[in-house]
């Protein structure tokens, strides 16, 4: 692919990062200080910054793919090596990705305001996403904002994620398309929303399990009858294939829980060597490991009729 996306080493897939990621190791220099910027866009104020502070790594976090592609191209074609980007849910990085203390701080240039009372739940900075930015980020934050109703918001959650804030109204400063969009349709003064780190987050990072492969003596790929389940974790069983000579059986595998939803392929294999199923996630797909994860593991052992754990 030469061309648009030709620096691609600057996206992070976050389903291949595997367990006890540690974001500095994706840097050429991973001894630098980590900032990070939620919700890029298209990448301009980021990319100023890297320019601006080579001896800083920086890491973007946003959900949507068109924004993430159009700053991957600004990248390339400047050629910073100190930024890389996570395509996914901020509030999933957050509670889920990125370990305590791992950056100095974090950066959030006109987040959506969900002006809509019914859509309130969809905004950012929360007190739990506050928390987690505490935890991870040693030195505090900011967030400009256009909104009013947003700082109000934002003035109410803070309490208990070991954050202060304090609100400062300014002109325009950042240049970013969505400053310049305000500006264009009148609007004179903006909010910077100041976080400082005043004590505990009372949060922990969510649990990753270890990924253990599970082994049973019989399985009969035919016959599998499959359960899902529909507690706390849903995990649901779709299409399943069966390759007969090598007796590898795959099943494509949905699991949801909390803020998370992943679909990859399951397999059993038999092994030659100790004559055991071995049900595992399948290579390639990438997920992050989790007890849901695990517990679609187990349901697809359980369908097996002897049970062992390797
Ligand atoms: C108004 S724009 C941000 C403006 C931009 N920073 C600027 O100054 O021009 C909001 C962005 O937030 C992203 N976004 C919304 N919810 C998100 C989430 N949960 N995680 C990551 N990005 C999110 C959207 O994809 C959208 O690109």
């Amino acid at each position: 692919m030469v061309g648009k996306y030709r620096d691609l080493h600057r996206l992070l897939l976050w389903r291949q990062l595997g367990g006890g990621w540690q974001p500095q190791s994706a840097f050429a220099s991973p001894e630098q200080p980590l900032h990070l910027e939620i919700v890029f866009v298209n990448g301009e104020y980021l990319l100023r910054q890297a320019l601006q502070r080579p001896q800083h790594n920086f890491l973007g976090l946003e959900l949507h793919w068109g924004s993430v592609r159009r700053c991957l191209r600004r990248l390339a074609h400047s050629q910073v090596n100190n930024v890389r980007l996570l395509q996914a849910d901020a509030r999933m990085a957050l509670s889920r990705l990125l370990p305590d203390s791992c950056a100095e701080s974090f950066v959030a240039l006109f987040p959506c305001p969900w002006p809509k009372r019914e859509h309130e739940r969809y905004r950012l900075f929360s007190r739990a996403f506050m928390a987690h930015l505490n935890r991870v980020c040693r030195g505090g934050g900011l967030v400009v904002t256009d909104h009013k109703g947003l700082v109000e918001f934002a003035l109410a959650q803070v309490e208990g994620s070991g954050l202060s804030l304090s609100v400062v109204e300014v002109e325009a400063n950042y240049d970013t398309k969505y400053e310049r969009r305000w500006i264009g349709q009148g609007q004179q003064w903006f909010y910077e929303l100041h976080y400082r780190p005043v004590g505990p987050s009372g949060v922990v990072k969510m649990a990753e399990v270890a990924g253990n492969t599970l082994t049973c003596q019989q399985f009969d790929p035919t016959g599998a009858h499959l359960q899902g389940s529909h507690h706390e974790v849903v995990v649901e069983f779709r299409n399943q294939v069966y390759d007969s000579e090598r007796k590898i059986w795959m099943v494509l595998t949905t699991v949801v829980e909390d803020d998370l939803t992943q679909s990859f392929w399951i397999e059993a294999a038999l092994s030659a060597e100790d004559g055991l199923w071995h049900i595992r996630p399948a290579l390639g797909g990438g997920y992050l490991p989790t007890v849901g994860v695990q517990k679609a593991l187990s349901l697809v052992q359980q369908s097996g009729q002897q049970v062992e754990t390797r």
